[in-house]
């Protein structure tokens, strides 16, 4: 995800500052960088890679200034190069942005300017603002009217920070895309998040949607969407050092989980049409919908890949899940107009990569549905399609198995689109989706605490759920063993009586996720009886509808929504539940013994 920082009111080390504002924000993972000072005339230095390769060139071709900006770019359009680096500017080099997030419709606003003569040298979404900027300052507009103008012609996800040649300012504002303001004593600071800046200033402002700031070597203000002066509360952060990176959470796991809102935001931004009730993926405009479909995918990847193919079923199309690792031993026949789709967040493990590699050989088109641009999955299937989560640095993956369940549920709409009500039931539905996301979050915590304390001398931990809730069992299982280190089981939940039932005792709690008042739904019931009658303790993940409370020992609550997307909010519970569980047994969260985050031997 990208990084913003800025700083006025330290003349004499400007290009220090923002260096080691990037440093701090490296945790947020990205494949280049740069900064651009302004003394009068605006510097510009940037460079694909670690922040290394840009000090080097710094410091091959030095450059100060009073003020500047600076920018750690995660690619979203375009590969990762010097070119798609930002800052960004215009031809004249009178203006220089940097920007966290996607302009939707920076395609026909770069039409526009390309038709009045203006030349683009990147592939960015982010150019077209210096450019605009400048189109206006032409018009005759002063600086910060022309920032203003500009914004103004923007939809999608933005922060925004940007300075013009003979300006002693710098502008920004954000929507969507987090930006906070530091308030030195003589220096003042933006950044993506507070540790950009925290060893300058621990006095900050949280700025809102809409909000644009301006800062001045004399000063700042805020200021509402209309122009209107805002005197907005000033925090100040108590965090130590340790903990900054992970923007006050105690671990990064916890930090994504909560990042889930705003990572799925992300994800659904532009591709939802709310008038027409359509799904509009533009990735897979060139992609003719197929016949038949294979998933290969890995761990929770794989948990995402089977679902990803019971929607397809439901919607028609023949679809398998195979787990990667076993895919290549006996390649199943590819026919003619099959897809075969690699579901991997690193778009780096090397079993899901092999299982690709295997289904090219036998002739397959391939799709990456993968959160990391320019990674090897990326660029070697025939089509990719981005989760859009930011990066994961935790090695349980959370944010992104939510981001990878909507993608596939928009890669389904896209390629086998469902009648009318099908698809705008989807549609709205994904329209609520973060708020309902951001409210189990804001409710869980008391449930989740309290069961902790009375279920963590269990012998055993059992997770059952049928339909689109059985991925989800699993997954919250294996999320459940990764950082807790107990045993933990998930199942569809009607094979429990085919073997695991065995193991019930009243030692095991099993956990059921119950959404909706489908058939699966209603039949789950009968397996929750059946767990009872052998004393284990239950736990209902449930939306309530189908009252499954009044036969559960405990009960985590999820808002009601429409049926697919049900078992993803139960999911966010059985993250909480994982991580709490961990948290009171004292385990590295973010580090679990033998594990890594991207596995790259076979
Ligand atoms: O990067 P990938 O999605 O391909 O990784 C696949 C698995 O290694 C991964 O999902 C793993 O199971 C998770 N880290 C578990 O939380």
């Amino acid at each position: 995800m990208c990084g913003i920082i800025a700083c006025v009111g330290r003349p004499d080390e400007t290009v220090d500052v923002l260096l080691s504002g990037l440093s701090s924000l490296e945790y947020r993972g990205y494949d280049s960088a740069g900064i651009a000072v302004a003394n009068g005339a605006l510097d510009i230095r940037k460079r694909e890679g670690e922040l290394d390769n840009l000090r080097a060139e710094i410091e091959d071709r030095p450059l100060t200034g009073s003020f500047g900006i600076g920018h750690t770019r995660w690619s979203t359009h375009g590969p990762p190069s010097d070119e798609n680096a930002h800052p960004h500017t215009d031809a004249a080099g009178r203006v220089a942005v940097v920007h966290n997030g996607i302009i939707e419709n920076y395609q026909a606003l770069r039409d526009e300017l390309e038709a009045d003569g203006c030349e683009f040298v990147s592939d960015t979404d982010t150019e077209v603002v210096p450019h605009l900027m400048a189109s206006y300052l032409d018009d005759g507009y002063d600086a910060s009217e022309s920032f203003r103008k500009a914004v103004s012609r923007l939809t999608g996800s933005y922060a925004l920070a940007a300075i013009v040649a003979g300006e002693e300012a710098i502008f920004a504002t954000r929507q969507d895309s987090p930006l906070v303001l530091g308030v030195g004593d003589d220096s003042y600071f933006l950044g993506s998040d507070v540790p950009a800046f925290l060893k300058f200033t621990r006095d900050v402002v949280y700025l809102e949607n809409g909000q644009s700031v301006t800062l001045r070597p004399d000063g700042w203000e805020v200021t509402a969407s209309d122009g209107s002066a805002l005197d907005p509360t000033i925090h100040t952060v108590e965090w130590d050092a340790e903990q900054t990176g992970k923007s006050g959470y105690d671990h990064f796991m916890l930090k994504e989980i909560h990042e889930q809102p705003t990572a799925l935001r992300q994800c659904l931004s532009g591709r939802l049409d709310p008038l027409a009730g359509e799904v509009v993926v533009e990735e897979l405009s060139n992609l003719e919908p197929p016949e038949r479909v294979q998933f290969v995918a890995c761990g929770t990847s794989y948990h995402a890949a089977l679902y990803g193919a019971h929607r397809f079923r439901e919607a028609g199309v023949p679809a398998q899940a195979f787990l990667a690792s076993e895919y290549s031993t006996a390649v199943p026949p590819i026919e003619d107009d099959e897809l075969v789709i690699g579901v991997t967040q690193s778009g780096e493990t090397a079993d899901t990569l092999s299982a690709l590699r295997a289904a090219q050989g036998h002739g397959a088109e391939t799709l990456a549905v993968t959160n990391v641009v320019g990674s090897s999955a990326a660029r070697e299937c025939d089509h990719v399609m981005f989760i859009r989560s930011g990066p994961e640095i935790g090695v349980a993956a959370t944010k992104t198995f939510s981001s990878q369940l909507v993608s596939l549920s928009l890669l389904v709409e896209s390629l086998a689109p469902g009648t009318g009500t099908r698809t705008r039931a989807l549609v709205e539905s994904l329209r609520d989706l973060a708020g309902n996301v951001q409210s189990v979050l804001d409710d869980a915590l008391p449930s989740v605490e309290e069961l902790v304390d009375e279920l963590a001398d269990s012998e055993a931990y059992f997770f059952i759920g049928r339909g689109y809730n059985a991925p989800v069992a699993l997954e919250g299982a294996l999320k459940f063993k990764e950082i807790t280190y107990e045993h933990a089981e998930g199942f569809p939940a009607g094979e429990l009586k085919h073997g695991p039932l065995a193991l019930i005792t009243e030692d095991t709690p099993v956990f059921a996720v119950v959404t909706g008042d489908s058939v699966p739904a209603q039949k789950t019931l009968g397996n929750i009886k059946e767990v009872q009658a052998r004393g284990a303790p239950v736990v209902a993940v449930t939306d309530g509808v189908l009252e499954v409370e009044r036969f559960s020992d405990m009960v985590l609550e999820v808002p009601e929504t429409e049926g697919p997307l049900g078992s993803l909010l139960a999911n966010v519970q059985l993250q909480l539940v994982a991580y709490e569980m961990a948290d009171y047994l004292d385990r590295p969260i973010d580090k679990p013994r033998n594990l890594a985050k991207s596995v790259t031997v076979e």
